[in-house]
């Protein structure tokens, strides 16, 4: 079976590879004068809070907890699959008591894209809603035609039926497709206005569409387009309109460290210069995105136009640090950006962020170790090695990540001659993940007038 990978564990010696990305058309903006002289006009954003949470990777317990196959898969995850529905509850429990009007799901709501896991997810965030608070999701790339969708029965992983993308928005039809204003059809984005004067741009980047039967699951994020056509269309709609956009996708839309597209280009959406600069020109200055599982806000600007927008990368609700995030747009066009983490879930009332951080550390080790072996690095050595990308993985997925003073970001010193080697290779990369782009990423306050932040 093959499951999905992710960030940090190829972090040392994989061998980066830069996906071939074919040009979308140019955005009319950059052409039409009038465009240019419409978007000039910045429309304010109303005061309005709301809340993120995404990359729950709701998982049903029935598919099995346990059993070789399932052990052999928890090992290697970085996440708390078994654990999916009660951290789901105890997220939904703050958000409930958050100052939050409504909810945004950037996308992988469940973590092997099933049907039985999709109708959990659907049904706890049916609990928001009913106590008032509207809820928006898109798909991620696990959520729909998954090659993951199986069950577990003790050494065999067994296929079961995954979703297609008309029953994603059958199932989730109460969280945004329903009441859409406009409705893609060419994927599963849409527009939706959660507050008079405010609209919500939820776009579907996800690479379900075209793909070859259902043996394997595309981690990548891309617009087609016909998307990228509609977008713009209904960005020059929503500024005839004087509307103030966000937007929501599962894929950045910028790098969140310097890299990142060279090294994992599926951790950031194809053409992501061309789609994050379309955005920011129709003045859309947050964009909420998951996928990484990091918490991280970068700040992107084009000196030429003066515009600029933040990317803010929200980390998995089942990955440490477990966060989910509360935004309050004041009428002084200043964002609070505050960070919630799950202290406590029923089943670890006292240690549940040491059990979190336990399952990261153990996952990204067990899979940097598997890598650093194949380069004839091997015990002890490959152990420590592996123990410091997982130090600097933690470190940039809890975000405001900081390399102690007078520590490298990997020691070199008594390195056999193969690790060395691997290690030139991929030490850039480790400390890359170190060094935190600004602005800082849990708790701050963006100003959307300015592209300022404090
Ligand atoms: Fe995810
Ligand atoms: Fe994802």
């Amino acid at each position: 079976m093959k499951r999905i990978i992710y960030p940090a564990l190829c972090v040392l010696l994989i061998p980066a590879v830069v996906a071939g990305c074919a040009r979308p058309p140019l955005p009319r903006y950059e052409t039409d004068l009038t465009l240019r002289v419409l978007a000039a006009r910045v429309p304010a954003y109303p005061e309005v809070n709301f809340a993120v949470m995404t990359d729950p990777h709701g998982y049903d317990p029935q598919l099995g907890t346990d059993g070789q196959a399932f052990d052999h898969y928890a090992a290697g995850s970085y996440m708390l699959s078994k654990d999916s529905a009660e951290i789901l509850q105890t997220a939904i429990g703050q958000i409930k008591h958050a100052n939050a009007g409504f909810v945004l799901v950037p996308g992988d709501l469940t973590d092997h894209g099933d049907r039985a896991s999709h109708e959990l997810v659907a049904q706890y965030l049916q609990q928001l809603q009913a106590g008032g608070k509207k809820v928006y999701v898109i798909p991620g790339n696990h959520d729909i035609d998954s090659a993951g969708a199986v069950r577990y029965a003790g050494n065999l992983a067994l296929r079961i039926r995954n979703i297609t993308a008309a029953e994603f928005s059958q199932i989730y039809a109460g969280f945004g497709y329903s009441d859409a204003l406009y409705s893609d059809p060419a994927s599963l984005s849409y527009v939706a206005e959660p507050q008079p004067g405010l609209w919500l741009l939820a776009l579907d980047s996800c690479r379900y569409r075209g793909k070859v039967g259902e043996e394997e699951t595309l981690i990548g994020g891309r617009f087609s387009p016909q998307t990228l056509g509609w977008i713009e269309d209904r960005l020059i709609g929503a500024a005839k309109a004087n509307k103030a956009v966000i937007a929501m996708v599962h894929h950045p839309v910028v790098e969140h460290f310097e890299g990142q597209a060279g090294e994992f280009p599926e951790f950031v959406i194809e053409n992501y210069p061309a789609v994050s600069r379309l955005l920011a020109a129709y003045n859309v200055r947050l964009v909420l995105t998951g996928h990484f599982h990091a918490q991280d806000i970068t700040e992107k600007t084009w000196p030429d136009t003066g515009k600029f927008l933040f990317d803010v990368e929200t980390g998995s609700l089942a990955t440490y640090p477990c966060p989910l995030r509360v935004i309050n747009i004041g009428g002084s066009q200043k964002a609070a950006v505050r960070t919630l983490r799950l202290p406590s879930i029923a089943s670890h009332p006292q240690d549940f962020p040491a059990y979190a951080r336990a399952q990261l550390e153990s996952g990204v080790t067990e899979n940097a170790t598997g890598i650093i072996t194949i380069y004839g690095v091997a015990g002890p050595e490959a152990q420590n090695l592996a123990a410091q990308v997982a130090r600097a993985a933690v470190a940039h997925l809890a975000g405001d990540e900081k390399l102690p003073a007078g520590q490298p970001a990997i020691q070199e010193n008594g390195l056999s001659l193969p690790a060395w080697i691997g290690v030139q290779f991929k030490k850039g990369l480790v400390d890359s993940l170190w060094r935190d782009l600004p602005p800082p990423d849990n708790d701050v306050t963006l100003d959307l007038r300015t592209g300022g932040w404090q």
